[in-house]
Parts: C-alpha cells; structure tokens; sequence
C-alpha cells in the first residue's frame, strides 16, 4: 500500500523563546484550510530543539488529518515545549506560553497534551482566550476528555466488529492494553456490552483492580498485543504495532485509543495482508477533540455526544472502502481527510 501523504501546505513555524521564563519550544500551525488550528501543548524532555521540532511538526500534521476527517471546523496544530532542567518555575513558563499563543491571534488554539493538566491550562488562560481543556459549567462542552475518547473508541470497536468479525462485541474476547483514563473507562463499556476482558498495564494495583472490577483475565505487559483475543485495543503508548506483533498477532481486530499505534506507516499494508483489520487510530480516538473543539466553540454535551456518536458510522465507511478497493484503512482514512482538507468531501460529509 501506498503511504505517501498529501503535499503538506505551506505551515506556519512559531518558534518560542524566552530565556527569563526559560521557555523554548515550538508551535507548528500544520493546516488552517478548515479553520484555526487547534492540538495539545507537550512538555516533555527533548535533548535538542532539531526533536522539538520533529516532533511539532509529525503531531500538528497528525492532528489536521485527525480533525479533519471528525468533521470539526479546525486546522491542525501542535506547540511542543523542551521542559527545563528542574528547578523551574512552572507558572512563569506557561504564562510566557499563554502571551506567545496570544499573539497568533487565534490561529492557533492549544489544550492540555503530554506533560500539561487543567491546571496548567488556567494560568495558560491568564493570557489568551485560544485555550481549551478547562473547567466548565454544567452540561456544557468540555473538561476532561477521556470519557468521550474511551465512547468513541467502543463506537469504533463496534462498527469494526461487525465488519472485521462478523458481529457483534457481545461473546468477543477483547485485549486491552492500558488501564489510564481512556483504557479503564472502555473496559466498562465492554464489559456492559458483554466482551470478555484480557487486561493488561505496567501498574500491577490498577491492573488487579480493573480484573476484579470486569471479571477480567490479566495478560503479562509483554503478550498482550499477542493474546489469543478477537480484538486488541492499544490504550496506552504509541508504536506498539511492530512488524512482529503483525506478522504474530491472533485478533483479527486492532482498535484503540493510542496515538500513532502503527510503528511505521508500511505495517498497515502488512497487517491488511495478514487479514487483521486496523481501525485507524486517529478515526477511532477523536473524541477527546471533539470535546475540546466544542468547548472552544462554547456548545453543550449534546453537541458532542452527537458528534462522538458518528465516529461508529466513520469507522464503518473507511472499512468497507479499504474492503472495497483493496487498501489499507489506514489509507482510505487519509485520503477522505485530505479531500476534506482540500474541499473536495464537505466537513462531516462522512
Ligand atoms: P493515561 O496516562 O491515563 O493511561 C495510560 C496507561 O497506560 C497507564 O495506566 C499506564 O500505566 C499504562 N502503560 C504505560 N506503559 C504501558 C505498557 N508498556 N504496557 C501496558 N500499559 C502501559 O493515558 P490516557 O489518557 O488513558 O490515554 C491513553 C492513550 O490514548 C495515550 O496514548 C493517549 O495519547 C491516547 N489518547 C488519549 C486521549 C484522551 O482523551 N485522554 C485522546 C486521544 C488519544
């Protein structure tokens, strides 16, 4: 299969810096062909600003095809920030984060990532408006994201059940790695579906707990992505799906909430080949972005669980499209957010 992505437009490079707030870092505007460019800020330890950069620029591109093919009006960005050898003071460092995010006058609109919380978004808020991932009222959008992540990828992991198993989640058996916010939360709308549990994750306490919880069976860290099961569900890091674990693997389904799950663009070709059905990470795990853009746009829940809700019907199109022209999902999926991108397919058309 053919991995070549669309030519990307030309991006906006914002380079932060500022020694007294010991602030450096990078906010790449990927594409605001659907509206202003909206992804999480990461801080996280990078050894030289050339990975800060990479980084940047992989995960903004990564999120234009991401809100693009949700159907959100919003482009795709990423700031990435090198964390400061400690000790460093905190507020100030976001406080020169939130100014420089200010100044792209709504171009860019940021949100908790790797290494960021709520709290750290309202001192981000002191300076801009162009921030979600906050608290918020009642019954309106936003807050923590997982909740919508995990729906979305049980919706994913439904539609991918009938077309990759031939029915439905009840009776199934289900290996899910990563126990977190979003892994712990789809072991319950699993287990309420009637899908048998294999769980796995690096704190023995939480793994324990969630066993319990479900009736879950508990898989070593190492087999997981291995397991006998119908369907593995990566929930906790990317790059988990390696040409081993392809070539290997018994479920006939990958669905989960991790970022980047494929180690390399080429392994969706190996996978399709080895007759394992690959929901596309970023189709199945919008939700948290969904939620977030409608809290930018100051909407209600509803609004949200609608949109959370089509994820299912996204999911079921994209597959039989890669049944269909005998593709990648992985591709199909890249295609329909690039003919978004570029107006070709109207926004949420799918
Ligand atoms: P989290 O940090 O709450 O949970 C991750 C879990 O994975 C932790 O329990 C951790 O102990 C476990 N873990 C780490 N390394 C492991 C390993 N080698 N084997 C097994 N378990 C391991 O993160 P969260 O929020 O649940 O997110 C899970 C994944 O989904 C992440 O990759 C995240 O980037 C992605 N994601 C999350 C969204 C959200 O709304 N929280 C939205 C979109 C993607």
């Amino acid at each position: 299969d053919a991995t070549k992505k669309l030519p990307a437009p030309p991006p906006e490079y914002v380079r932060l810096h500022d020694l007294d707030a010991r602030l450096e870092g990078m906010i790449v505007i990927h594409s605001t062909a659907l509206g202003p460019g909206a992804g999480g800020c990461r801080l996280w330890t990078y050894p030289s600003i050339h990975e800060v950069f990479v980084d940047a620029v992989r995960l903004a591109e990564g999120m234009s095809y991401k809100n693009a093919l949700a159907g959100l009006p919003f482009g795709g960005a990423k700031a990435v920030i090198r964390q400061p050898d400690a000790p460093f003071d905190r507020e100030a460092l976001l406080s020169a984060f939130g100014e420089a995010v200010e100044r792209l006058e709504g171009r860019y609109v940021t949100a908790e990532d790797v290494g960021t919380t709520i709290a750290d978004m309202d001192v981000v808020a002191r300076h801009t408006r162009h921030v979600v991932g906050r608290d918020r009222a009642a019954g309106r959008a936003g807050g923590d994201p997982a909740p919508w992540t995990a729906l979305g990828v049980f919706h994913a992991m439904r539609a991918g059940s009938r077309a990759a198993l031939g029915s439905e989640l009840s009776g199934k058996t289900v290996a899910v790695q990563g126990l977190g916010q979003v892994g712990s939360r789809l072991c319950g709308l699993l287990a309420e579906a009637g899908a048998d549990l294999v769980v796995a994750d690096i704190d023995v306490d939480r793994t324990a707990r969630i066993a319990r919880d479900y009736g879950a069976r508990i898989a070593s860290v190492e087999d997981v992505a291995l397991f006998d099961a119908d369907v593995f569900a990566p929930c906790a890091l990317g790059g988990v799906i390696t040409r081993r674990v392809a070539a290997t693997m018994k479920a006939r389904l990958i669905c989960g909430a991790a970022n980047n799950q494929l180690a390399e663009p080429a392994i969706a070709g190996v996978l399709r080949q080895n007759g394992v059905v690959y929901v596309p990470d970023y189709a199945a795990n919008a939700g948290g972005i969904i939620s977030a853009s409608a809290e930018y746009l100051d909407e209600d829940e509803e609004a949200v669980a609608l949109r959370v809700g089509r994820i299912g019907m996204r999911v079921a199109i994209i597959l039989e499209e890669a049944l269909r022209t005998k593709t990648s999902p992985a591709l199909v999926a890249d295609r329909i957010a690039e003919k978004i991108m570029i107006g070709m397919e109207p926004p949420g058309g799918i």
